[in-house]
Formats: structure tokens, C-alpha cells, sequence
């Protein structure tokens, strides 16, 4: 299966970039995350991998691309802490209440439809231990420039449905930003509007 990049990862040996998601720099800074179990929920090339193992996190990064694994094997094969895996977040095995951290980095908007999304949180919120957290970066339908696109997402969100998600748990970070960017596929600076959150999972209850 495509996971809608494999075309831009045919075309470049590095798409999305060296430099992790804000995001995970600042929950990296404000809260140690040495000795973590992290899953890195279609790592893509493994930018945000690197950075959290980097930082002493064992990580599983998860891709359903052969290709984009490559490229990561080949951008990171040297650091240690990190376990490749070609697999699909819809049938994955995962542990139930086994994670600290779950990040789920401009993965969403290329499921199918909300009934997928839905799906595919329920597995993830369920192999987050009590006590830890989801970061979450989304496209939502704010503001999408999708005309240079070769392939465009197939799920555009609203951030309010983002928020849903998360319903019970405590919201620790929360924004709705525009992101300027070109990459292989849309080489022309487009604008993305994405919900960015860190939400954590409540000791007590799912
Ligand atoms: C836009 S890239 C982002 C990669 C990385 N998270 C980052 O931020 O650099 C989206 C990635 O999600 C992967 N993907 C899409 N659907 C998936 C699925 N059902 N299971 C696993 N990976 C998936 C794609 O193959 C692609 O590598």
C-alpha cells in the first residue's frame, strides 16, 4: 500500500526534511524524555525518530512505505534506540497501555475518511499507558493550497473533530497554525493549516 508519499520519496532521497516537528523540540525541553517508550506512528524518513531517540528514547518507528524506510535507514541508520518497521497503523500490533509517547506527525490526513481516523485513534489511545501522551500534528480545513499537489490528502479535518479525539484526556498544548511549505509532489511554497496538540492520557481512565 501507498501512504500517499511514494511518489515525492521516488523523486528525492530526503522529502520531509532533517530538522524534527516544533512540537516535539519543545515537549522534548520542557520534559525528559530519556528511557521513553515512543511510537512514531508513520515516521515517514524519521526526523522525529532521530531527534527522541537522540534524547534516549527507544522508539518504534512505523511506516507502511518500503520507501520511506529507506531513506531513513539511510539518513539514520547510525543512531541507536530505533526499531524500523514496515507496517500499516490499521493493523499493526500494538501493546495495549504500553507507550509514553505516541507521535502522530502529518499522517492523519492521508487516511481514508473520519471512519479510518477513528479507527486507527482508538488503537493508538488504547497502547498509550496511563499518564502518557499523543503529539499530534493534522492538516485541517482552514486554509489548504492543494492546486500544486501531484497527489493530494485524502482527509481534511476540522480542528474542532482534532480536538474531539481527544475527548477525556487533558490538552497540555493546542494551536491551529499555517505552515509555509514545498517539498517533491509540490515544489511551489503552498500554505497548510494543522493542528498541532499534546494531549495526555488521564491516569485513572481511557
Ligand atoms: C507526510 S509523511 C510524514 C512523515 C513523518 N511523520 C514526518 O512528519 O516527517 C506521512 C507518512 O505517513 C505514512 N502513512 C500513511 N498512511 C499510513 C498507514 N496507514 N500506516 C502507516 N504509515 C502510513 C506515509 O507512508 C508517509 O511516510
Amino acid at each position: 500500500m501507498d501512504g500517499g508519499s511514494d511518489h515525492a520519496y521516488a523523486a528525492a532521497a530526503c522529502v520531509w526534511g532533517t530538522d524534527p516537528e516544533p512540537l516535539l523540540t519543545e515537549l522534548a525541553s520542557e520534559t525528559a524524555v530519556e528511557g521513553w517508550q515512543v511510537l512514531d506512528a508513520g515516521c515517514g524518513e524519521g526526523r522525529n525518530a532521530a531527534h527522541l531517540a537522540r534524547q534516549g528514547a527507544t522508539v518504534r518507528a512505523l511506516d507502511v512505505s518500503a520507501l520511506a524506510l529507506q531513506h531513513a535507514g539511510e539518513l539514520w541508520g547510525d543512531v541507536p534506540g530505533i526499531v524500523w518497521e514496515r507496517a500499516d497503523l490499521r493493523q499493526a500490533e500494538l501493546l495495549p497501555d504500553h507507550y509514553d509517547l505516541v507521535v502522530i506527525d502529518s499522517v492523519f490526513h492521508w487516511l481514508a475518511d473520519a471512519t479510518d481516523a477513528d479507527q486507527v485513534m482508538r488503537r493508538l489511545r488504547a497502547t498509550t499507558r496511563p499518564g502518557g501522551r499523543h503529539a499530534m500534528c493534522v492538516f485541517n480545513d482552514r486554509r489548504q493550497e492543494l492546486e500544486g499537489h501531484q497527489v493530494p490528502p485524502r482527509f481534511i479535518p476540522t480542528h474542532a473533530w482534532c480536538l474531539s479525539l481527544y475527548e477525556g484526556w487533558i490538552i497540555e498544548t493546542v494551536r491551529d497554525e499555517t505552515i509555509v511549505s514545498s517539498h517533491p509532489g509540490a515544489p511551489k511554497p503552498h500554505g497548510h493549516s494543522v493542528t498541532k496538540l499534546v494531549a495526555r492520557r488521564p491516569l485513572a481512565t481511557r
